[in-house]
């Protein structure tokens, strides 16, 4: 069944009781919040330096709570899934004195944003979140608790530029990270991303924090992960929806399979003789040793220049539980989704292994895909959008390898339907959604049809 998403007024007032239930039927003073985000196209290329198209969801996470007398900071977490305790004593670290990772692992990335605050030192408080963004399930929930929790620090001790501060070269002042916070947001999503990187153990990109921070309601976000600029892209047109499908399969980016992903990348741009693989182009992956001609015209960036005279869509989220999609898809499903062909040349692999030029090959791809996809929003190229969609899958699938059985049958039961234009698994993978491009009017058959496909291999055919 399709899962309704509860409004940010209904989460902020479930914290504000369970805060008061709490701490003495005492109101909380400040609420803060901040979105998941579902990535359309580029995935596993903003560690890399390429462009990445996310927007932020409605789905959010809420943090509300008060300042309290002493040094205790004391959080709960409304969320069933986060492991005990629920309720935590993170006492604030003295200025500059770092705070470590440790149990429960839910408070790690609390821990990690508190390390990486750029205003301390911070007075006591007492807070509680929730959360409407479904944990494990590549919607980045990770980087909402982050940026949310950011926001309420923020807050809780606004701290405007001192004069004094302004002067960096002023020895008499400490460091200015433990005096001012000066409001940068792309600053702010750098300390959320660091205290992933340094709390959560995760070494993720700048997608998930930038867009949770960034994000504006009915556009994405066209965002360059090396100049850390974005673009707006309004997403206007009533007439389309994008159809978001929870595997339920639950991901764990902190397992070792995406910092294997990471130091791949960067093992081939190191072959290659590139900075990272932003710069690297088919004709260097395919030319690497053998010398061989282009197989693939990468995009120019400067196609995508004149955004103000785009056309863009107006797109509604659906949120889509699949649990009872457990039995696979016939393979004829999959097949005729095949909508790219790679050939490799065995000399290439000669210096890059077979696992590294795959690896590389989908991230120089992705990144071409990105612009590729934007532009033929801007041309209203809805078609061809669904198709680029299909091929980065397809790509995320065989290259990269870091979709599963239950994404690539919610793709192809998706794909069977008349009206929807592109299908693929978004974010990290090894689990977690699937995003769907169709036109409105096609919303029910397209559920239907992900319930029918599974319906059927449930009972069999009769
Ligand atoms: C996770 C990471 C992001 C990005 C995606 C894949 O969501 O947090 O930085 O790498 O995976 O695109």
């Amino acid at each position: 069944m399709a899962s309704l998403v509860p409004s940010l007024g209904q989460l902020v007032s479930d914290a504000t009781c369970l805060f008061k239930k709490l701490f003495n039927d005492e109101a909380p003073k400040i609420a803060a919040c901040a979105p998941g985000r579902v990535n359309l196209i580029g995935d596993h290329t903003d560690y890399n330096q390429g462009y990445v198209l996310p927007m932020a969801l409605s789905l959010v996470t809420v943090v509300v709570g008060s300042a309290s007398s002493g040094q205790e900071a004391i959080i709960v977490t409304a969320s069933e899934l986060a492991d005990e305790p629920k309720k935590v004593d993170l006492s604030l670290p003295n200025e500059g004195f770092p705070s470590f990772p440790g149990l429960p692992h839910w408070a790690n990335y609390l821990r990690g944003i508190m390390h990486h605050y750029r205003a301390l030192p911070l007075p006591g408080f007492r807070a509680v979140v929730v959360s409407s963004v479904p944990l494990g399930s590549g919607l980045s929930s990770s980087a909402s608790l982050e940026v949310a929790f950011y926001t309420f620090l923020q807050q809780l001790r606004p701290a405007p530029v001192p004069a004094a501060a302004k002067h960096p070269h002023n020895m008499m002042l400490p460091p200015p990270r433990f005096t001012f916070d000066d409001g940068d947001k792309v600053a702010k999503a750098i300390a959320c991303q660091q205290a992933e990187h340094t709390h959560a153990g995760v070494p993720c990109g700048i997608m998930d924090q930038l867009v949770s921070v960034l994000g504006m309601e009915g556009h994405a976000l066209l965002i360059d992960c090396r100049s850390l600029e974005s673009i707006p892209v309004p997403l206007s047109d009533p007439g389309l929806v994008f159809l978001i499908t929870n595997s339920n399969v639950k991901h764990s980016l902190a397992s070792s399979e995406y910092a294997l992903r990471r130091g791949q990348c960067e093992k081939a741009a190191s072959i290659l003789g590139k900075p990272s693989l932003r710069d690297a182009t088919v004709n260097d992956l395919e030319d690497s040793h053998s010398g061989h001609g282009p197989t693939m015209k990468i995009s120019d960036p400067s196609m995508i220049s004149k955004w103000e005279d785009f056309h863009y869509s107006r797109v509604s989220t659906y949120s889509y539980c699949s649990t009872l999609f457990v039995f696979p898809v016939p393979a004829w499903h999959c097949n005729k989704l095949t909508l790219y062909s790679l050939s490799p040349s065995q000399e290439s692999r000669a210096q890059l292994d077979d696992v590294t030029y795959r690896r590389a090959s989908h991230v120089i791809g992705e990144i071409c895909r990105t612009l590729k996809a934007a532009e033929s929003f801007k041309n209203g190229s809805f078609q061809e959008f669904g198709k680029i969609m299909v091929e980065s899958h397809n790509s995320l699938r065989d290259l990269y390898e870091v979709s599963c059985k239950d994404l690539d049958d919610l793709v192809c039961a998706a794909m069977e339907v008349e009206g929807v234009f592109g299908s693929r698994m978004t974010g990290g993978g090894f689990g977690g959604c699937t995003i769907t491009l169709l036109k409105a009017d096609a919303i029910h058959r397209t559920i239907q049809n992900i319930q029918g496909v599974c319906i059927l291999e449930l009972f069999g055919p009769h």
